[in-house]
């Protein structure tokens, strides 16, 4: 069997959206500091490109976070791998991540940052897949809403590959 890759969002595609979305944080956060917290490994590089297309200042932190349960299926309740370096207290920080399928593990990472007391507190993500919800999670900045298919590239992966590509297509066995 071997494994070919559909494109669903083009390299350009991509890329113009994650410009409208810098542009749209930069104005939002007008004379303030964005705290972009990414979550490994799959939001990040969605992350770098986007943090290049905000024109206010900016910090970046990192966490590494792993859900219990089957590989397809996550439970929702959460292990930090690795956590952040920084506090977050009085900071303005947005969670940058690949993509919010069911909600589960993006509610409870949003819960737990919540208590760490950051000035504020949003939520940017790349993909949404709005029909597979199970959790309700308040997301601030969409890139693409998209189909319930399994997508990989910009970070997503298939059995940790297709990660590099710089576009988001979807797999297909024949
Ligand atoms: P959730 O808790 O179900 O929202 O899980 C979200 C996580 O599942 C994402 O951060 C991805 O790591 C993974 N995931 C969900 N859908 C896809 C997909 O279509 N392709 C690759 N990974 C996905
Ligand atoms: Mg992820």
């Amino acid at each position: 069997m071997s494994e070919r890759v559909r494109v669903m969002l083009s390299e350009e595609e991509v890329d113009r959206r994650i410009q409208e979305i810098g542009e749209q944080i930069s104005e939002d956060y007008a004379g303030k500091q964005v705290h972009l917290v990414c979550v490994l490994k799959g939001g990040s590089f969605f992350m770098c490109e986007l943090a290049k297309r905000i024109t206010i200042p900016v910090s970046l932190d990192f966490m590494s976070v792993s859900s219990y349960g089957s590989e397809t299926k996550s439970s929702g309740v959460v292990r930090i791998v690795k956590d952040l370096d920084e506090p977050l207290k009085d900071k303005d920080v947005i969670v940058v991540e690949d993509i919010v399928d069911s909600g589960r593990t993006l509610s409870y990472l949003m819960d737990m940052l919540k208590d760490r007391g950051p000035k504020s507190l949003r939520l940017c993500t790349l993909l949404d897949k709005p029909d597979r919800r199970v959790v309700d999670v308040n997301v601030d900045y969409t890139g693409f809403q998209i189909p319930d298919e399994f997508v990989v590239g910009y970070g997503l992966d298939y059995d940790q590959k297709y990660r590099n590509l710089p576009y988001i297509g979807v797999v297909e066995l024949d």
